[in-house]
């Protein structure tokens, strides 16, 4: 069995934020096929959102599952190459910096025949202590196709000296997954109600290692957010990712009476509170480009990001977790009007890249 192209994905922002790039072969009748590491598993992190974007199974489900980076990523690389034995496909595309990333990025691109094209590349935090950091650093650097999605992220590409002619400048294909998605949110869901959050509210999402995984940060974190948010009279939605679930319950941390703890949302609701929220607290990179996208100000809990454009235009603070920054972020995003420019495209990223790779 013989596929064009090959997916590689495995965590939930990379189910959304490639499901444009599927959406446009299906359109084009490119044929493909999805290698599905399993580094999510979790139904609410894995299969509600190939449910809901209405995404064909994968074809192979390697089921990696957790693990520490060696033994995941390693196991990962095995299985992937195994099945691009068979596959034999012309292009393998990856989407952002997990460990699937890294892994199918290093699988594929030792393989004669194969090329290898990296979505979102170019994103840097100059953080290297971040395991994201590190993978998308390396996955730029072994990819044939490279696809940034603004002209900040394929400058800092050329000035690590990647050839000019690998470069295409997309847009990211998260605006592709907001505009095809938003409408359709707002008339289906009823998470509002649900969650009783019919006044204004805030949203929050933590879960990056960094944060969660280190008590200190992450007590500060929530406490920060919850007194910022009660100078507003903001209750906080938290849809909480399993791994800080599990580190609030191995830390025994008391969350804050305002933050309201909630599963993790399918991305339609969470669209919608993204959409309603009138604030964003996130350590998420998705959720900085989302709620810039969709005019929500945002504070993000962590030292650095690797989507400077957010701030650029405004949309966006970078506050770290301490409680004094995240009160005055709040402030200054809530004096501003919400009337930014989007700096990620127009929404045809899905597109670009199909074109690039020469399927018309
Ligand atoms: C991974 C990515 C991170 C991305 C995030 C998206 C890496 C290094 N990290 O982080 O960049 O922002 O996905 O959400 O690739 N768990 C479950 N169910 C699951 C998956 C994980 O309960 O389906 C729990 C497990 O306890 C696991 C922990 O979450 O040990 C961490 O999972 P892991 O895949 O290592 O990293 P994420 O924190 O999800
Ligand atoms: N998301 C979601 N439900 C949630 C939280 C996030 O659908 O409860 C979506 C969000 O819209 C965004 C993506 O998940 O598209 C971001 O993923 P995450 O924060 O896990 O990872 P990151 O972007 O930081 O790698």
């Amino acid at each position: 069995m013989s596929s064009t192209l090959c997916f590689v994905l495995g965590t939930r922002p990379e189910i959304i934020k490639l499901s444009p790039v599927i959406r446009a072969c299906q359109r084009r009748n490119v044929s493909f096929s999805i290698i599905h590491t399993g580094q999510h598993y979790s139904d609410e992190l894995d299969s509600v959102f190939f449910d809901q974007l209405e995404l064909p199974i994968p074809e192979y489900n390697l089921a990696v599952g957790s693990g520490d980076h060696g033994e995941q990523t390693g196991k990962m690389i095995v299985e992937i190459e195994s099945v691009l034995e068979e596959e034999r496909p012309e292009v393998v595309l990856v989407q952002g910096d997990t460990n699937s990333v890294l892994a199918g990025t290093i699988a594929a691109t030792k393989m004669d025949g194969i090329d290898v094209g990296h979505v979102e590349a170019g994103l840097r935090s100059f953080d290297r202590d971040m395991p994201e950091e590190v993978n998308r650093r390396l996955a730029d650097h072994a990819a044939d196709y490279l696809f940034p999605p603004t002209e900040t992220s394929q400058d800092q590409l050329l000035e690590e000296g990647l050839p000019e002619e690998w470069i295409t400048v997309t847009g990211n294909t998260i605006v592709d997954a907001v505009m095809q998605n938003v409408e359709i949110a707002h008339e289906r869901s009823d998470v509002r109600s649900r969650l009783g959050v019919e006044d204004r509210f805030a949203l929050l999402t933590a879960h990056r290692a960094e944060n969660v995984d280190d008590r200190e940060r992450f007590v500060s974190l929530l406490d920060g957010v919850a007194t910022a948010a009660e100078e507003y009279d903001l209750p906080v939605v938290y849809p909480i990712h399993p791994r800080a679930k599990k580190q609030i319950e191995e830390f025994e941390i008391d969350v804050p009476e305002s933050i309201q703890l909630v599963e993790p949302q399918e991305f339609l609701d969470f669209l919608v509170l993204e959409d309603d929220a009138t604030i964003v607290f996130t350590d998420s990179g998705g959720v900085q480009e989302e709620s810039c996208i969709l005019q929500t100000p945002c504070v993000t809990l962590r030292d650095n990001t690797e989507r400077p454009e957010t701030v650029e235009v405004g949309a966006n603070k970078i506050v770290g977790v301490e409680a004094a920054g995240i009160a005055d972020g709040t402030r200054e995003m809530l004096s501003m009007e919400s009337d930014w420019e989007n700096p990620f495209g127009d929404g045809t990223a899905g597109e670009r890249i199909l074109d690039t790779l020469g399927y018309e």
